[in-house]
């Protein structure tokens, strides 16, 4: 048994996300742990809220509540949606918590301690009209690197470049819109990223494994320009963790907090820490997880993120482990995506175009999104969201492949043999055919579930259903059982183990299906196959089973249109 730390982007405080947001982290995160636990493998699968920096404040100050409230009654609505969507984690922390105050102040401490800290009266854009200092995404502009002119001030989200809000070309307030900004003095804190730039390029050099995305913006950034360029790590807010090296207050940065993006992977290990044991008391032994010289040394740690946040995974949250000289895990391998867009366009929460995450809830269960999402998983380019695809693919792959052969083989033996596994009957060539080639298949899809490659895991899945769905086809027990009662038996006792195995290698893509299929056929054996063959052996002659509800239900072209005008968004 391998010990497995998987943790996902965590998602801003600042509403609810969308299917973009949750194919590029959360969900292919949660399809790995699940699949993992299910071969037996230990799993610490954490998520959480990141609740500090211009995105909480400004999402606060338009909900019109006291940041703290708001992070609050967002937590638990996220914490809900992710439940509802059958997102497994171990642990959905807060980035705002103590846990994460304490560590983070920690790692600041340790790295002044090693020289990798300086301290820099920089010129930061200040609003006259606002009152205040515009860090982040309280100033908007246009990229200097490709020209978006929607990038904000700490990042554009097209091109993925780290940006500093002095970079922006026609810089404007967020909040205001007001171009009267002028250029003021203030003192920082500076991450000495360029001094790390040797430990970070021979760690990145040394995965050779990793997806090309994720090591292509990795090197983009590393030889950027002139190289890699130290990052400010305090910001002038109120809502943040405050400035202190460890315990100890930092002369000259009180009232800053520490800058969002160097807390929030913080709280990966946090999170962690943050973990009960089944007595609801703190699991003492989260440091096995994290810490090299306390057993972590023989985890594997994947990270699930989308394309923009790869820069601070490969260099700046490396840079804060590496350079505070103790012995925490680095991650091991980076599933990174690229964006899903939305109909010929992008998802956009101001317009309110496109699928939310409880929205999609409002009008179709979990297994129907999770299925198109991670089938469709934005891999090797983006990928686009159509109502039209989405129909299709629910009603081919879901309600006509495995709902229907589900429905079939279960109402054609209560309606001959009653709701019990019938027996008598020896297997002929065609069910040894079968079995050969679930067995190959399944091999197949193992394989491209440990490599976390999501789409072609989804594509394999697909085939080891439509095998049972020709068998059926072409055994046909309904004309067999007319001439050999006994061979038709054999074969849908047969049928009905496969459902059982069907929901077993399913249960990562949709669980919700898979357990309706177990309890229809009353089992809770969810042992992954070793071979086919025993495999579907499982349920034994007698064993009583019921038809389970209706699996899948077909997507209209009424509710299809219905959805599209609905979802369209309020501007083109
Ligand atoms: O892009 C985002 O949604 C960020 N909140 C992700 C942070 S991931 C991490 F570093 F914790
Ligand atoms: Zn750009």
């Amino acid at each position: 048994m391998a010990r497995h730390l998987i943790t996902s982007a965590i998602p801003y405080i600042n509403g609810i996300k969308h299917l973009g947001n949750l194919v590029g982290s959360q969900l292919p995160a949660d399809l790995s742990a699940r699949y993992l636990r299910q071969r037996g493998h230990e799993v610490m699968f954490i998520c959480a809220t990141d609740e500090h920096g211009t995105p909480a404040e400004l999402a606060a100050k338009k909900a019109g509540k006291p940041v703290a409230e708001y992070c609050a009654e967002m937590h638990a609505t996220q914490a809900g949606i992710a439940q509802n969507f059958g997102l497994s984690f171990d642990h959905f922390g807060r980035s705002s918590s103590e846990r994460n105050h304490v560590l983070t102040q920690h790692f600041a401490g340790k790295l002044d301690e090693n020289g990798y800290v300086s301290e820099v009266e920089e010129r930061q854009v200040y609003s006259i009209d606002d009152g205040r200092f515009l860090p982040d995404r309280y100033i908007e502009g246009t990229c200097p690197n490709c020209g978006y002119d929607k990038a904000r001030g700490d990042q554009c989200e097209n091109c993925t470049k780290q940006l500093d809000p002095t970079d922006l070309i026609d810089p404007r307030s967020a909040i205001s819109g007001s171009t009267n900004l002028e250029v003021r003095a203030t003192k920082h804190l500076y991450l000495r990223q360029r001094t790390l730039r040797p430990e970070l390029e021979a760690w990145i050099d040394s995965k050779n494994d990793w997806p090309i995305l994720t090591t292509s913006i990795a090197k983009k950034w590393l030889n950027d320009g002139d190289g890699l360029q130290d990052r400010g790590i305090t910001r002038d807010l109120d809502w943040g963790i405050p400035v202190k090296k460890g315990e100890k207050p930092w002369p000259g940065m009180e009232g800053k907090v520490f800058y969002v993006w160097f807390d929030a992977p913080i709280e990966y290990i946090a999170g962690t820490a943050e973990c009960t044991d089944a007595r609801g008391e703190p699991d003492a032994a989260w440091r096995r997880w994290w810490r090299l010289d306390e057993g972590a040394d023989d985890v594997t740690y994947t990270q699930f993120m989308g394309k923009d946040n790869v820069p601070f995974h490969t260099l700046s949250f490396p840079a804060t482990i590496i350079g505070s000289g103790e012995p925490w895990k680095l991650v091991d391998y980076i599933k990174s995506f690229n964006y899903l867009t939305y109909d010929g366009g992008q998802f956009s929460t101001s317009q309110g175009r496109g699928v939310f995450m409880d929205q999609a809830l409002s009008i179709l269960p979990a297994d129907y999104w999770r299925w198109w999402l991670l089938s469709h998983a934005p891999e090797s380019g983006d990928a686009e969201f159509t109502w039209d695809n989405f129909q299709q693919s629910v009603n081919k792959d879901l309600a006509d492949v495995l709902g229907n052969f589900v429905s079939r083989i279960t109402k054609f033996c209560r309606s001959k043999f009653g709701e019990v596994v019938p027996q008598g009957g020896e297997y002929g060539p065609e069910e040894l055919a079968l079995i050969d080639a679930i067995d190959a298949r399944v091999r197949a899809y193992e394989g491209f579930m440990d490599r976390m490659e999501v789409r072609k895991s989804a594509s394999e899945l697909r085939a080891i259903w439509v095998l049972g769905n020709e068998y059926l086809q072409s055994a046909a027990p309904w004309t067999t059982i007319k001439t050999d009662e006994v061979r038709a038996a054999m074969q849908v006792r047969l049928g009905l183990n496969l459902i059982r195995l069907y929901a077993v290698l399913s249960a990562p893509f949709i669980p919700f299906a898979a357990d309706t299929m177990l309890a229809g056929m009353q089992t809770d054996d969810r042992a992954w196959p070793m071979d086919a063959r025993s495999a579907l052996e499982t349920l034994p002659a007698g064993h009583a089973f019921t038809v389970p509800e209706v699996l899948f239900a077909k997507i209209s072209d009424e509710q299809r249109d219905e959805w599209q005008e609905r979802f369209k968004g309020i501007r083109t």
